[in-house]
């Protein structure tokens, strides 16, 4: 996975699933009963590791993606974050600059992250990469401005109107995201992928500006420590600026959602930055046939550059795990 990262067209297609570890798994399932809620999951080194490796277990992945949430910024920032069944996160939603200024970023309330770090690196196969991860600034944003998700009806009205709030919110999370990932790295994480699943909000000038910019402040940030750190961007909903984003953020890896047609994709990134993605979450679901076909279009498609096969976002927890299997059976035996 690394060598893709690093631009090269490599022998076998590496592979891990957005989500990978999660409830469609029964061993999940399992243990984030005995934890109570989610948090506590995400909190408890030991679960933590164990939930991270579970995946790789039954379908052996090329990586593992720390288990955490994007979400644990802004609790680390001092806002308190709830996850309710079936309804998903609520956070106390920030209204007035003033709130902004409240918010400080406590590194040492994420230490359990950087532990299970520590943890999963001792466990894991050293053939294996460990993915480290954050939420973009836009989409961490979009959470504490309207508290919850759906809709995100404040900030489209913030982003039309009077900007001041989200673009103090957004400075406050380039600096903390980018010392939160650079102290992953530190712990032993070996590349990491932003999360931008709202971007797709955006319109042309918004999008530079709340989009590109923050993350390339956070590549420029991360690879002032760490020169030339494998970094995998993931611009959800904005498959017409996929070439655009890769250019001026100098990520990596462009991570490509279900909607992107790949062949298109892959003319315009001219294998200067690695491909991931884009098989349908749906079609993992549904398994036989048509996922088998979507597999393989996709794989014939970026025969000729780097890539890494994922979904175009993260795994359905309805999905069966004998699809799972049966998609690790097709890209395993695959060679280019
Ligand atoms: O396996 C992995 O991919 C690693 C762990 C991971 C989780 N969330 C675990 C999780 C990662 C990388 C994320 C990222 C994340 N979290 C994003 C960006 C990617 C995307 O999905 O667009 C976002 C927007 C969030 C915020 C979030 N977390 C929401 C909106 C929800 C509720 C919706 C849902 O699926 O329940 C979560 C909860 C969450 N994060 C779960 C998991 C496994 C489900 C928790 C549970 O009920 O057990």
């Amino acid at each position: 996975m690394i060598a893709a990262l690093q631009g090269q067209v490599t022998p076998n297609v590496p592979f891990w699933l957005m989500r990978q570890a999660g409830r469609y798994l029964p061993e999940y399932r399992e243990l984030r009963a005995k934890a109570g809620s989610f948090l506590n999951l995400c909190f408890n080194p030991p679960m933590a590791c164990e939930i991270t490796l579970q995946p790789l277990r039954r379908f052996d992945m090329d990586a593992a993606i720390l288990f955490s949430d994007i979400l644990v910024i802004p609790l680390a920032m001092g806002m308190p974050l709830e996850f309710t069944a079936g309804e998903g996160p609520k956070l106390d939603a920030v209204q007035t600059r003033a709130d902004v200024d409240k918010l400080i970023y406590d590194e040492a309330k994420l230490d359990a992250v950087f532990e299970t770090i520590g943890l999963i690196k001792k466990e894991l196969n050293p053939e294996k990469t460990l993915i480290g991860f954050a939420g973009a600034p836009f989409t961490v944003a979009c959470y504490m401005i309207d508290g919850k998700g759906g809709g995100f009806a404040k900030t489209r009205a913030l982003l039309d109107g009077n900007t001041e709030i989200l673009d103090g919110l957004i400075a406050a999370l380039v600096q903390s995201t980018t010392a939160y990932l650079c102290r992953q790295i530190e712990a032993g994480a070996d590349c990491v992928q932003i999360f931008d699943s709202w971007a797709g909000m955006l319109d042309d000038t918004t999008f530079e500006k709340y989009a590109v910019k923050p993350v390339r402040d956070i590549v420029d940030g991360i690879r002032k420590k760490y020169p030339g750190f494998p970094i995998i961007g993931f611009p959800r909903g904005c498959c017409n600026r996929y070439a655009q984003f890769a250019q001026r953020t100098g990520v990596s890896g462009m991570s490509v959602g279900q909607e992107a047609d790949i062949k298109t994709v892959v003319q315009s990134l001219q294998g200067r930055t690695a491909v991931q993605g884009n098989l349908d979450p749906e079609l993992l679901l549904k398994g036989g046939a048509d996922m088998e076909k979507s597999i393989r279009d996709i794989l014939d498609a970026t025969r000729h550059v780097p890539f890494i096969f994922n979904l175009g976002h993260g795994v359905i927890k309805e999905t069966p795990v004998e699809h799972v299997a049966a998609l690790s059976r097709i890209i395993k035996d695959f060679k280019r």
